[in-house]
């Protein structure tokens, strides 16, 4: 007799014959600019690593200290016995990093969007929503029950019309990501604080890839458009440019002391472990004593787009290290993907249903953990493929 879940083996085949299927790979070595994979080192142009912290010296040694004076697991949630003097520590950093008054940290950016959007607003309010934004924002958005609103991407005029003709008798919430990690592009933060102003909507923006990426030295989003005490609300998270994982809800006071009382997932689930904690705070130390790591990024991402460019690649519309580079159908992608791992560089294919249909591509995630000639193998191999599935002449 089949088992309740036998349909989805059915999903699963047709997934398959889509060219849908999420292939995982294995990473057999620490996450660097390199990695081994099926035994063989590959140029990684995958991680969200992009300051190459993830397997940073300092921040391993960080790690190791804490757990011989700490141990390891916090042992419970943060309002029972999980807040560690480390926890206090990172969140004042982190508060001082992002020129905030206040923030409190969850177990990832993920949880981050769930614990802050339900805890600010609820079923007799209203959130508008950038229609790309991240899936852990959308599931927020739900686990709200708030009316959601989509605005057109990145779209201020959009987001006013919607507001006009949508009647808001609680409060409302302006939403967006700050980076759009599938595109690279940058949300237009000063239009949208205005419009959140005028209306006296709260405005909340999730830098995920913003944090250690836009803003001097890494400060993120609010401090590259100079928006210090207009955002009341950032999301972040520590798995990207920090190299580590855990998220962080910062803005004022009343806000994380808020949070405190009423975010699930902080009330709920255990702490940030004691050497992810101490692994961020080496990665904010990090930070702050050079913008060398910052620096080669961005230089790394600047060269890898224009040649690419040259060689006749759509980027899309990227104005930050995140280089997509637009295929259309899924199956070409996938097919993209895998002619690379066998040229030696592991760069994802996206599709659908994390991209629009017919807007297949590969995500290149430029890191500071590349060298100069590392970028060359890249674009060698990309132009090598390009060619043979004839996407450039
Ligand atoms: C905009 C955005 N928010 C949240 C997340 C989730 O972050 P984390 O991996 O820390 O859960 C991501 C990660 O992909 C993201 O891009």
């Amino acid at each position: 007799m089949a088992t309740p879940t036998a349909y989805l083996n059915e999903e699963i085949t047709s997934l398959k014959e889509q060219g849908l299927f999420n292939t995982i790979r294995t990473i057999e070595s620490p996450m660097e600019g390199w990695v081994e994979i099926d035994g063989r080192r590959v140029l990684n142009f995958c991680a969200n690593n992009y300051l190459g912290l993830a397997n940073h010296p300092r921040l391993k040694e960080a790690a190791k200290q804490a757990i011989d004076e700490y141990g390891i697991g916090p042992g419970a949630v943060r309002t029972i016995a999980g807040t560690m003097s480390l926890h206090n520590t990172l969140e004042d950093r982190l508060a001082r990093f992002k020129g905030v008054e206040a923030a409190v940290t969850t177990q990832s950016g993920f949880t981050a969007n769930l614990a802050a959007i339900p805890a600010l607003v609820g079923k007799q309010d209203v959130i508008f929503s950038d229609e790309l934004n991240h899936a852990s924002i959308i599931d927020g958005c739900r686990l709200s029950r708030a009316q959601v609103v989509r605005f057109n991407h990145a779209d201020p005029d959009d987001l006013r019309a919607k507001l006009a003709e949508t009647e808001i008798t609680g409060r409302c919430l302006i939403v967006t990501d700050g980076v759009f990690s599938m595109d690279g592009d940058i949300a237009p933060l000063p239009d949208l604080y205005e419009i959140a102003h005028e209306h006296g909507c709260i405005l909340m923006v999730d830098d995920a890839h913003g944090e250690g990426v836009l803003g001097t030295g890494g400060r993120g989003i609010v401090d590259h458009f100079g928006l210090h005490g207009k955002v009341d609300v950032e999301i972040g998270t520590m798995s990207k440019a920090f190299g580590v994982v855990g998220g962080v809800i910062a803005g004022r006071q009343e806000i994380i002391d808020w949070m405190k009382q009423r975010a699930r997932p902080f009330l709920f689930s255990s702490a940030m472990t004691i050497p992810d904690v101490a692994a961020c705070i080496a990665a904010i130390d990090l930070l702050e004593e050079s913008t060398e790591q910052v620096d080669r990024l961005w230089s790394n991402a600047e060269w890898f787009k224009t040649e690419m460019n040259k060689l006749g690649f759509d980027t899309g519309h990227t104005v930050t290290p995140i280089v997509p580079v637009m295929l259309g159908e899924a199956e070409l992608a996938q097919t993209f993907s895998k002619r690379l791992f066998e040229e030696g560089v592991f760069a994802m294919a996206i599709a659908y249903p994390t991209v629009p249909r017919g807007k297949a591509r590969i995500r290149v995630m430029n890191t500071a953990a590349h060298s100069p000639s590392d970028l060359e193998v890249g674009l060698a191999a990309f132009e090598k493929v390009g060619k043979e599935l004839d996407v450039i002449s």
